[in-house]
């Protein structure tokens, strides 16, 4: 048992997460010529189930879980169901995924929901209007009955509530520990991973946010998160909302290819839903000039693709 378990979930630090996950510096022309140094903060490698953020975002919430069910919610392709449903394998506790769109009720699970079925997650599908209105407390209540998890822990869209932003928050603060990190760089979906890691990051270091959705609502969710998790703003952080491709799940054969090129470059899987969109900002901003002269990018490679790419 780690210090950080309790009695009730022991075995969280007998998954061996692979902590503070490495920081690795790439060659990249793109940067090097407007003289930028580029990092790669792996969190694809802190586990191989519980990948990235999910780890970090997840690992505060099951500990306070002490084995009750675990709740959920996502659309058909969500990595935090995908994740949620392994860490419930993983370590015995039963997990409900509340799944967008009643019509997927009755057609084939796609390779994203079988996958957290097989991980023993019970999934529950909810028509749109009613998902929309999850978080208005009568029908929420309404929801936990009728999936039969009146009693569960329930976790929010995206796994972002206070816990996950403050577990986030050690991902700025390994980065700060390094030292010399100029800007530290994220995907954003719900905001959350953001709102930790520009605290964590502390004085001296801007974290940029890269949202994958459309909308431009995001500013006004992570100053939210940051409030109910640290009771008020933290670090220096902005957003640039021009890489969303279309918004989530949206590509484009350019996407894809610079994806594709990234990959061989740099020889690491690149996530196509939020880190491919990120690495495409950053590469697009290091050649508008964006980032001063010697400053170290570190972008955080915050999931892996699924399913994996055949070896
Ligand atoms: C791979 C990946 N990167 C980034 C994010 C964005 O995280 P957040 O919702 O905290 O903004 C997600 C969503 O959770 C994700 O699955």
């Amino acid at each position: 048992m780690t210090s950080h378990d309790t009695p009730e979930a022991p075995v969280l630090g007998s998954l061996r997460p692979r902590l503070p996950s490495p920081l690795l510096e790439v060659a990249d022309e793109r940067f090097a010529r407007r003289g930028l140094r580029l990092l790669l903060k792996r969190d694809d490698l802190i586990h191989p189930d519980l990948v990235g953020n999910k780890w970090r975002k997840l690992a505060p919430n099951l500990r306070a879980a002490e084995g009750r069910t675990v709740l959920t919610f996502g659309g058909a392709y969500s990595n935090h169901l995908r994740a949620t449903a392994s860490a419930g394998r993983l370590l015995g506790l039963p997990t409900v995924g509340v799944v967008r769109g009643q019509e997927l009720a009755d057609r084939p699970l796609n390779p994203s929901l079988a996958r957290c079925a097989a991980d023993g997650m019970r999934l529950h599908f909810v028509d749109r209007s009613t998902y929309r209105r999850k978080g208005e407390p009568d029908t929420l209540a309404a929801l936990l009955a009728s999936a039969g998890a009146a009693d569960a822990y329930v976790v929010p869209e995206g796994g972002s509530n206070s816990l996950a932003v403050r577990g986030c928050a050690a991902l700025g603060e390994e980065l700060a520990g390094h030292g010399g990190v100029g800007v530290a760089a994220v995907a954003c979906g719900t905001g959350g991973t953001l709102a930790g890691l520009a605290a964590g990051l502390g004085p001296g270091g801007r974290a940029l946010g890269v949202p994958v959705l459309r909308g431009g609502f995001l500013g006004a969710e992570v100053r939210a998160l940051q409030d109910a998790a640290f009771g008020g703003p933290r670090g220096d952080w902005w957003l640039d909302d021009r890489f969303h491709f279309g918004g989530y799940a949206r590509t484009t054969p350019g996407l894809d290819a610079f994806a594709a090129d990234f990959e061989q470059r740099h020889g690491l899987p690149v996530e196509r839903l939020y880190v491919a969109k990120l690495l495409y900002g950053l590469v697009v901003l290091a050649d508008e000039g964006a980032f001063e002269r010697g400053t170290a990018v570190a972008a955080v490679v915050t999931g892996s693709p699924f399913p994996a790419p055949a070896p």
